[in-house]
């Protein structure tokens, strides 16, 4: 049995098209989908539509889906999740809300467990080391390859008291999740950990591709590959600014944008940023207001990291 475990697709259905096919090539007979459908590309129903089309594919729920339930306010800081609640189409949105948080299967006596995010099943150990935030640090030269990645990342948990702690509660099996953006994965004393990365926001300083990762389970015996799905970047940029959402949530859009060409980190910082902005002008609304919104993004232009350096290292 193959399973193709793709997770935090962000509505980038071109993205989702790339890695379906490569799964297909590769023999994939199962789909794992870990949440995030929505939000930051435009084409949820797309997205939605082509796993619904999937028979038997396995889906959790992710913490996008929840803020799609964004406050009602003039559409600065929730731009682009009211306008992705307002294209959705009913019959999707009822899908998305019938979503499990988790679920358990067995396969040939193995068992896998899939949750969104890491926290389920190690507690914060795990996102503390390897969150997209903690990364420009973790990594200042830039980019960082696979190797080194995985590497890092086996060495740092294996070493984590904290961690190891959480783990020894956990049966054997596997453990999947998405929510960081990071593709990783790792064998801890029988407890196989699987983030497949982010198939349409990728953010794990590698370069931009569509990330998933394939399981394969044969006579008990288990093996992971991790796959990344290169594409032009720039086409989809120009893609999404013929879409409704980047007419309605063009701040928002042009902040993804700056992530898919770096594949880093860029909307916890501008909001860290916004924050700030808010703070040195006394303005206490919160989400943002459009105004603020706005003078907050060119605020962030303009010193593109230079001028309130502390605010992006964090
Ligand atoms: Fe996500």
């Amino acid at each position: 049995m193959t399973y193709a475990i793709i997770s935090d697709i962000h509505g980038n259905a071109p993205s989702l098209q790339l890695v379906l096919a490569d799964a297909r090539a590769h023999g994939a007979d199962g789909y794992l989908f870990a949440g995030d459908y929505c939000i930051s590309a435009p084409w949820a129903n797309e997205v939605i539509g082509l796993i619904r089309s999937i028979p038997g594919a396995r889906c959790i729920r992710g913490n996008d889906e929840d803020h799609l339930d964004a406050p009602d306010g003039d559409d600065g800081q929730f731009e682009v999740s009211r306008w992705c609640a307002r294209a959705i189409s009913p019959d999707n949105r009822a899908w998305l809300d019938a979503l499990p948080e988790e679920i358990a299967l067995d396969c040939q006596g193995v068992t896998i467990r899939m949750a969104h995010s890491s926290e389920a099943f190690v507690g914060k150990t795990l996102h503390e080391h390897f969150r997209t935030s903690a990364l420009p640090a973790r990594y200042p030269e830039g980019a960082v390859s696979r190797e080194a990645l995985l590497d890092d990342f086996r060495h740092t948990l294996a070493q984590d008291e904290r961690f190891c702690a959480c783990l020894a509660t956990l049966q054997q099996g596997i453990y999947i999740f998405g929510h960081n953006h990071i593709q990783s994965h790792g064998c801890f004393d029988g407890r196989w950990l699987i983030n497949p990365g982010s198939c349409g926001l990728p953010l794990d300083c590698g370069d931009f591709c569509a990330a998933y990762t394939l399981l394969t389970i044969e006579d008990g015996v288990i093996s992971v590959e991790e796959r990344r799905i290169p594409y032009d970047v720039e086409a989809l940029i120009a893609q999404v600014k013929t879409t409704g959402q980047y007419q309605n949530a063009r701040i928002w859009s042009e902040v993804i944008f700056s992530e898919w060409h770096t594949c880093r980190e860029k909307v916890y910082f501008f909001l860290t940023c916004a924050d700030e902005y808010a703070r040195r002008t006394g303005d206490e609304r919160r989400p943002f207001a459009r105004d603020t919104w706005e003078a907050a993004y060119a605020a962030w232009q303009d010193c593109a990291g230079q001028r309130w350096p502390e605010l992006f290292v964090r």
